[in-house]
């Protein structure tokens, strides 16, 4: 696999051809990644730590020198922590003990303010597997929304590898960087940001052929970006969409096949049920979260050749032409609809919640 550095077509190359050029985000400095959350050892000055208590509240503080942690119990000095072991334990100034340890990925994910919603860990794992990607891989992934999954990505291709990212609202942009930045104490030497659609970005970052290996796709109407996704590809590569709803599943299923060169696509969801664990009382919890998304991915075929399509009889009536006409079906086989976010039950992202979420990022806030 070649560096970003030394490919021209790489989708993280500096100059990018067109229009995606002069959309790219900079990043506001160039420093290198600097030692955060991925670091072991001692805890050291501008380490993110989690504390907890006896109830196991948790509250996450960056050290600082001479730095003090207020709660309603009492006053915590980060002197205290700065040089001890990660997991150690420390009492403030009334003798409350806290469990202090660096935050883990799916920790910071789950605390990290937001303004589009994320994807969470237990479907980041999902897509990493299932997506297939792997140190050195070239990804595209639209739209970056809060940053969560690309921090994912970019944790699995590493420094050879490359995301490139692309978000057409530059306020989800803004606070996807932020995240992002704050996660690994800098900009990320494989990362690209880009604003734009993915279709109109795709294609231009593919202008000279193929150049990425996995598209992963999270946003509202992936089937618009099926023949973009196609361009893009390599022979082989692996096409992969988080969504929300089987509405959404569907049409994007019917796109693929539609296409022609991409394999028979597969779709599934995951429930992780958290157990309690007490003594005798070892149970499954009572809550658990029943939805979050459906996966679905297909492997490009051959660029030029059609994909050997799995021989079945449709179920009656599912790909009838009237049965997709009717109007109940509206937005089904190839209609022009528009959908928008609210048509699938997502509330808007106002733009006051954005401004709070860079807020809370800048002032090193957690939820
Ligand atoms: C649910 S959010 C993505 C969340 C993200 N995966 C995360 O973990 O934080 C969906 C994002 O896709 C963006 N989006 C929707 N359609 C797009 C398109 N065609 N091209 C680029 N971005 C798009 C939206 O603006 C929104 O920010």
């Amino acid at each position: 696999m070649t560096s970003p550095a030394g490919d021209p077509s790489h989708p993280s190359a500096a100059t990018a051809p067109g229009a995606a050029a002069e959309t790219t985000l900079a990043s506001p400095e160039t420093a290198p990644v600097g030692p955060r959350l991925d670091r072991t050892g001692p805890f050291v000055v501008g380490d993110k730590v989690q504390l907890a208590d006896a109830k196991n509240r948790l509250h996450t503080i960056t050290l600082k020198d001479g730095g003090q942690f207020h709660s309603h119990r009492g006053v915590l000095h980060h002197d205290l922590l700065i040089g001890a072991e990660d997991g150690t334990v420390v009492e403030d100034s009334q003798g409350t003990r806290y469990q202090a340890l660096r935050p883990l990925y799916s920790d910071y994910m789950l605390s990290m303010p937001r303004g589009a919603a994320i994807i969470y860990p237990k479907d980041s794992a999902q897509i990493l597997m299932w997506g297939d990607i792997f140190p050195g891989a070239r990804v595209l992934e639209a739209g970056v929304g809060s940053g969560g999954l690309t921090t994912a990505l970019l944790r699995a291709v590493g420094p050879d590898g490359s995301v490139h990212s692309i978000e057409r609202r530059g306020e989800f942009a803004e606070v996807a960087r932020e995240n992002v930045e704050t996660y690994f104490g800098g900009p990320h030497p494989a990362w690209t940001l880009s604003l734009g659609d993915f279709q109109d970005t795709a294609l231009e970052l593919a202008a000279d052929g193929p150049c990425a290996d996995r598209v992963v796709l999270d946003m509202l109407a992936p089937w618009e970006c099926v023949d973009a996704a196609a361009t893009a590809l390599v022979s082989g590569g692996v096409f992969l969409a988080y969504v929300a709803t089987v509405t959404q599943l569907s049409r994007t299923a019917e796109a693929l096949r539609d296409h022609g060169e991409f394999t028979e696509p597969s779709a599934w969801e995951s429930f992780v049920r958290p157990w309690h664990l007490e003594g005798l009382a070892v149970r499954p919890e009572h809550r658990m979260n029943a939805h979050t998304g459906f996966l679905l991915t297909a492997r490009r075929a051959a660029h030029g050749v059609q994909a050997l399509t799995r021989s079945r009889r449709p179920a009656p009536g599912s790909q009838l032409a009237e049965e997709l006409a009717h109007p109940d079906n509206d937005g089904f086989g190839g209609s022009d609809t528009t959908w928008t976010a609210e048509d699938l039950g997502e509330r808007g992202v106002t733009p006051r919640k954005v401004k709070r979420a860079l807020r809370d990022i800048r002032q090193g806030r957690d939820r």
